[in-house]
């Protein structure tokens, strides 16, 4: 390593990452140090930042390495040669200057400080912008997220409180919107454009004669996921009650991951099933026949839970090797009587101007039988993405300029 501000290259480009984040940082450096090949930075608190020369390299922000405006990455790595740190030095509270050489080449950059101190690899900042979702049974949910429709609609404060729990516990509950047909699209346009499926994009759940799905009958829905049978379920559900004065009907409603975590554990070989083996899952009615396959239970790279594909109307014929038969009905078997186990179970009875939003890949749903004859009822759903809750909240966190 060499000593910190040798050869200091003058700064060529302004202090500025392009990322409209908020770069600030409450932190100063103790000192920096470089090789050829690494920059490391020292924190007041005694954190330690490497950054590796290529990567550096790869992130300049100036308006040769990316697009003035659209702020897109313009720099393409393959295309020069390895660079190694020539010199760098701390330009005081602002940032770092970098002098990157290939052969006689010469590239300045400056990055910013709070930008380098949030978006360094160490397993401190790594376990800082980890969201994990905070998993949950009957107990834990007991106080469930809910927000009034007006904070939602017209306030930061309940937009962001609505989308992060959404993001933590999977599910929230907006009230008092005005019990009128339609009004979950304001709710749904305030997050961004809806998903269509070939239930159309808002879609009315009442008892219908001919019905093409069980949820348009008067039937109890054991717990599912929505639309298994497409490569991409959707991920946000919208559930608005307009109507309910019927005897029965009640939601019911369990995080999925938590039960899966829980088999992970009890029962790992059930676990390693349903991970590895997709089921079939077709809807099909007079105008579309839709399928696709999923494991039970979609693991990351990293062995996480991403998806729970769940649902038993819509689940196919089985059709894998004879062996597997057994053992995959009996894993599935296990993983609903599960799903069905009080301990994780949340009840409830949604009113109307009542709305309830979830992550369709982690939280399942269903309801308890209902009487037509009882009263009515009218629940409308759809469905919208998780990019544009995720972009809701980023926009959210923007300073304001
Ligand atoms: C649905 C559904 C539940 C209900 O429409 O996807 O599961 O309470 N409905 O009617
Ligand atoms: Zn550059
Ligand atoms: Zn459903």
């Amino acid at each position: 390593m060499q000593a910190s501000g040798q050869s200091a290259p003058a700064a060529t480009a302004p202090i500025d990452m392009l990322d409209l984040e908020a770069p600030r940082t409450a932190h100063r450096l103790r000192g920096l140090t470089h090789s050829g090949e690494e920059l490391s930075l020292d924190w007041d608190d005694g954190r330690i930042s490497r950054f590796h020369v290529l990567w550096l390299r790869d992130n300049c922000a100036c308006p040769r390495c990316r697009h003035p405006q659209a702020l897109e990455r313009t720099y393409t790595f393959i295309d020069h040669g390895l660079p190694v740190i020539r010199a760098a030095r701390a330009a005081g509270d602002a940032g770092v200057e970098i002098e990157f050489a290939v052969g006689d080449e010469i590239h300045r950059a400056c990055f910013d400080l709070g930008w380098l101190r949030r978006h360094c690899n160490s397993e401190a900042v790594r376990a800082e912008r980890a969201r994990a979702p905070r998993l949950w049974d009957a107990t834990e949910i007991r106080g469930l997220p809910v927000i009034d429709f007006d904070a939602y609609m017209n306030t930061d404060q309940g937009f962001r409180a609505w989308l992060e729990a959404l993001r933590t516990w999977g599910i929230v509950l907006l009230r008092n919107i005005p019990a009128e047909p339609g009004r979950l699209l304001e709710v749904a346009h305030r997050v961004g454009p809806i998903r269509n499926t070939n239930f159309g994009e808002c879609y009315d759940v009442i008892s219908m004669p001919n019905p093409n799905a069980s949820a348009y009958t008067a039937m109890g829905l054991e717990l599912h996921t929505d639309l298994a049978n497409w490569r991409f379920p959707p991920d946000y559900q919208l559930l608005y009650c307009v109507k309910n004065s019927v005897t029965g009907g009640e939601s019911v409603l369990v995080d999925g991951y938590r039960v899966a975590e829980d088999l992970r554990h009890d029962d790992p070989h059930a676990f390693e099933l349903l991970s590895t083996h997709a089921l079939d899952f077709r809807f099909h009615d007079d105008a579309c026949d839709i399928r696709a396959s999923g494991p039970t239970i979609e693991l990351d790279a990293r062995g996480a839970i991403v998806r729970i594909r769940f649902n038993n109307w819509l689940r196919a014929t089985m059709q894998v090797p004879q062996e597997h038969v057994a053992p995959l009905y009996g894993a599935l078997g296990t993983f609903w009587h599960r799903l069905r186990q009080a301990r994780y179970r949340l009840d409830l009875r949604l009113e109307p101007g009542n709305l309830i939003t979830y992550y369709n890949h982690r939280i399942l749903h269903g309801r308890m039988p209902f009487d037509p004859g009882s009263g009515e009822r009218h629940l409308q759903g759809c469905y919208v993405h998780l990019e544009d809750a995720e972009s809701r909240l980023q926009l959210l966190d923007r300073p304001a300029s």
